[in-house]
C-alpha cells in the first residue's frame, strides 16, 4: 500500500504543471487596426471608410453561377491545387495580360484569399534568422506573418508623401542572410505604384542571388490615369525567382469570399503547396467554379480600373474644397488625406476623434509602420456607393 502511494506520488510530482504563462510569439501585437475601426464605426454609427470593402453589390450572374454549381453538387472537397477550370482561366488571363505562360497543373494554386496565399509563401520560405525586406508604410500580414516563421524583418521606407522607393536604400538592407523581398502594387494603404524602372531597379540589385520575391498584386486592376499595371512575372530575371498573389475578393468585390490565388514557376510553387496542403488543404469548391466560368468573360473585370477611377475622382472633387491636402492615389481603393494644415494631432487621435466626434471612420497610416510616425495622414476607402461618399465628402468640408 505505502508503496503505490508512493509511486502515485511520484506520478503526480512528474505531471507538468500548467502555470498558465503564455510565451507569446507576437508579445506586443494587439488587435487589427481595421477590426478596431470598424467595431469604434459601428458602436459610433459611424461612416465606415476605413475598412477595405465596397458597399455596394456584387454581380447578381456570379451569384448565380455559385448558387448553379452547388446545385450541380459541387459541394465536396475541391482539390489542393483548386479546380483544374479555375488554374485555367487564371493561366488564359495572365497569358493574354502579360504574355507569361503559368502552367496550371504546376505553377498555380487556389488560396483561402490573397491572405492565406501570403502567409503561405512566407511559411514555405522563410526559416528561422532569415532576413525578409518589406516596404513601410506595408499591409498589416507581412510583418506577423515574417515573425510567426522566425524570420527578421528589414524595413526599407517608402519617401511620403509620394511614396517612392529608393533602390539604393534598400540595396544597404540586403545581406546572404536575405531570404525574401516583399512588394505590393497597387501599394495598399499609399495608392502608389510601381514603374516597370523599379521592377528594373529591383531585379538589378538582387542579380545572382536566391532572394524570392513576393509580390502582392491583389489590386492589379484598380490603377488609374492610363497607368498600367507592372506585374513582377514580366521581368525574366525576377519571374524565375517570384510568387505573384492575387484577391478574386478586390477583382469582384466580394472580400468575404476569401478567395485568392498564387502564381510561382515549379520549383518555387512545389514548396508552396508542401505547406498550402497542411494550412488549408483546399478552398471553396462551388465559389471556384463560379468564379473559373464568369473569369472566361473579360468584360467582367476589364474596365474595373474605369469604375473605382470614377469613384475616387467623384470622391476627391467632392472634398476638393475641404481643408485636408489630396495626396496622389495611383491604384487601389484607398485616399490618403493630410490634415498638417490644422491639426498637430497624433494620426490614431485624429482618426479616433474624426469616428467619436464627426461620425466618419478612417485608417491612421502610422499603423502601417513598426516605429512611431506622424506624417498627419489618414487612410480613406473610396469602393463605396455615391451616397456613402457624398455623406462622408460633406463631413470632411466642415473639419
Ligand atoms: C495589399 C493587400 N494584400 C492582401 C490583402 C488580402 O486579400 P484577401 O482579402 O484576398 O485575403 C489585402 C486586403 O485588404 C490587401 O490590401
Amino acid at each position: 500500500m505505502k508503496k503505490l502511494y508512493i509511486c502515485i506520488n511520484l506520478l503526480i510530482l512528474s505531471m507538468p504543471i500548467f502555470q498558465n504563462n503564455v510565451i507569446s510569439k507576437l508579445p506586443r501585437m494587439g488587435d487589427s487596426i481595421f477590426a478596431v475601426m470598424s467595431q469604434m464605426a459601428d458602436e459610433y454609427e459611424a461612416i465606415n471608410l476605413s475598412q477595405g470593402f465596397p458597399d455596394f453589390d456584387i454581380s447578381p450572374e456570379l451569384i448565380g453561377l455559385v448558387h448553379k454549381y452547388m446545385n450541380e453538387g459541387k459541394n465536396q472537397y475541391a482539390p489542393m491545387q483548386g479546380v483544374p477550370e479555375l488554374r485555367q482561366a487564371i493561366a488564359d488571363k495572365f497569358f493574354e495580360a502579360h504574355n507569361v505562360r503559368y502552367s496550371p497543373v504546376t505553377e498555380i494554386n487556389i488560396t483561402a484569399g490573397a491572405t492565406q496565399a501570403l502567409f503561405t509563401a512566407i511559411t514555405a520560405f522563410v526559416r528561422e534568422g532569415d532576413e525578409v525586406v518589406i516596404f513601410e508604410p506595408a499591409y498589416d500580414i507581412y510583418d506577423p506573418a515574417v515573425k510567426l516563421n522566425g524570420g527578421i524583418l528589414k524595413y526599407a521606407a517608402l519617401k511620403h508623401p509620394d511614396y517612392t522607393v529608393n533602390w539604393d536604400d534598400v540595396k544597404k538592407l540586403i545581406s546572404h542572410k536575405t531570404r525574401m523581398i516583399i512588394i505590393n502594387s497597387p501599394h495598399n494603404p499609399t495608392g502608389s505604384v510601381l514603374k516597370k524602372e523599379d521592377l528594373e531597379a529591383l531585379a538589378k540589385i538582387t542579380n545572382n542571388t536566391d532572394i524570392i520575391i513576393l509580390s502582392d498584386e491583389v489590386y492589379e486592376h484598380l490603377i488609374y490615369d492610363n497607368i498600367q499595371h507592372e506585374s513582377v512575372c514580366c521581368i525574366p530575371e525576377l519571374l524565375e525567382r517570384s510568387l505573384v498573389v492575387g484577391s478574386f475578393g478586390k477583382t469582384f468585390h466580394a472580400t468575404g469570399w476569401k478567395m485568392g490565388y498564387c502564381l510561382a514557376p515549379e520549383n518555387l510553387m512545389t514548396e508552396f503547396r508542401k505547406a498550402h496542403q497542411f494550412v488549408v488543404f483546399a478552398c471553396n469548391t462551388p465559389v471556384q467554379y463560379a468564379i473559373a466560368e464568369f473569369l472566361s468573360d473579360k468584360e467582367n473585370y476589364v474596365h474595373l480600373n474605369e469604375f473605382y477611377q470614377r469613384k475616387r475622382d467623384y470622391f476627391v472633387q467632392l472634398i476638393s474644397k475641404s481643408r485636408f491636402k489630396i495626396l496622389p492615389s495611383s491604384g487601389t481603393y484607398f485616399q490618403l488625406l493630410d490634415y498638417s494644415d490644422f491639426s498637430d494631432e497624433k494620426e490614431l487621435d485624429f482618426a479616433i476623434r474624426l469616428t467619436k466626434e464627426y461620425k466618419l471612420a478612417s485608417i491612421p497610416v502610422s499603423v502601417f509602420y513598426h516605429r512611431p510616425v506622424n506624417n498627419k495622414v489618414l487612410r480613406f476607402c473610396f469602393a463605396k456607393k455615391e451616397e456613402t461618399l457624398e455623406k462622408a465628402a460633406e463631413i470632411l468640408c466642415k473639419i
